[in-house]
């Protein structure tokens, strides 16, 4: 077993450095050009390990077999895919790719985007033995140390918001690969820190993950804020338009699960319903554990809807009541 989990690391690496090699060849010209209208830098390309998985049907395949590998070996890495015809074809055509690492910075899969619009956007190893969407954090294995450091880690929701992040000086970001965060993700970022701000997309998807996010988060003790992304669609987006100090800002301004689920529900329903805006947040109120921030969210509530601090206490209280 563990041979064989060495050896599909091994073969992982390989196919990291066949694409990584390729990237800077000839055939990878369309590729850098790609990278360089995302304005993606050549440094952080490297830092990434950033590839190129050519057009062609057989090129990886017949690199790898040409090292001893068998096609099914291949088929079983989901680094090529079966014809019913017989032989077998590489998964991955004419993408730029990301590898994928475990927390330990080993490669376990890939992640290749197209650089035109078809579908899907990006195309992943399938979910199997060493690749589960689920379990990984991309990049935390190079995130580590700044989430160490700073005291905290940004959730984001992709590749090229991790790695945009890094190359305008936020080296503490990871992503949970799409929008389904999950508490063995969230356990994951608790081995080095319980402060989380989520940097998810700014629309109406993201900002719904954000909150299931965020409620996994706590929920496993973690102190959490969540960050408006406005003027661009994500992070990478909007690192790109504000800089450094523009992210820093929305960094800071970043509100906890309460606050921030009030101004959706200001927006959403009105200051007039506040009836409405109580019951979106009063579940969370509930859930807050730390008597400081209960206090500040109490505030908060209580400022939103123009009513004293003791009028929210006690509709906690009742909340807690009827659903024990
Ligand atoms: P997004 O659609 O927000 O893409 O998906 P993005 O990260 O902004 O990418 P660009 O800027 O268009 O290149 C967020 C994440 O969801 C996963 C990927 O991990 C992606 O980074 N995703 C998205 C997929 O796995 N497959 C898809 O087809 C789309
Ligand atoms: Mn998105
Ligand atoms: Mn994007
Ligand atoms: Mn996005
Ligand atoms: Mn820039």
């Amino acid at each position: 077993r563990q041979g064989k989990r060495d050896r599909a690391f091994k073969i992982y690496g390989l196919v990291r450095d066949f694409y990584r090699l390729l990237l800077g060849k000839e055939i990878g010209a369309g590729a850098r050009r790609y990278l360089e209208s995302r304005r993606l830098a050549e440094s952080a390309a490297e830092t990434f390990q950033l590839g190129y998985a050519p057009a062609g049907w057989d090129n990886l395949v017949k690199f790898l077999a040409a090292r001893g590998i068998k096609t099914e070996e291949m088929v079983q890495l989901g680094l090529a895919q079966t014809r019913e015809s017989g032989g077998c074809y590489d998964r991955f055509r004419n993408r730029v790719m990301f590898p994928i690492w475990d927390s330990q910075g080993r490669v376990v899969g890939f992640g290749g985007r197209t650089m035109g619009d078809d579908n899907p956007k990006y195309l992943n190893s399938p979910e199997g033995e060493f690749f589960n969407k689920g379990r990984l954090l991309y990049g935390l294995h190079i995130a580590r140390r700044s989430i160490r450091e700073l005291g905290y880690a940004i959730l984001m929701e992709g590749y090229m918001d991790v790695v945009s992040a890094y190359q305008h000086g936020v080296a503490n970001a990871v992503a949970s690969l799409g929008t389904a965060f999950t508490r063995e993700q969230a356990g994951l970022l608790t081995a080095y820190t319980n402060e989380v701000v989520i940097a998810y997309d700014a629309d109406a998807a993201g900002i719904k993950a954000a909150l299931r996010a965020a409620e996994i988060l706590q929920q496993v003790g973690c102190q959490v804020r969540i960050a408006s992304i406005t003027g661009a669609k994500d992070p990478d987006e909007f690192i790109q338009k504000y800089g450094l100090a523009g992210w820093q800002k929305i960094i800071q301004q970043a509100a906890p699960l309460v606050q921030f689920k009030l101004l959706q529900a200001v927006k959403a329903h009105g200051l007039s319903n506040k009836r409405k805006i109580l019951q979106e947040v009063l579940p969370n109120l509930a859930a807050v554990a730390s008597p400081i921030e209960l206090e500040e969210a109490v505030k908060q509530t209580a400022t939103v809807l123009q009513v004293n601090w003791e009028t929210v206490l006690e509709e906690i209280k009742s909340f807690k009541k009827n659903t024990r």
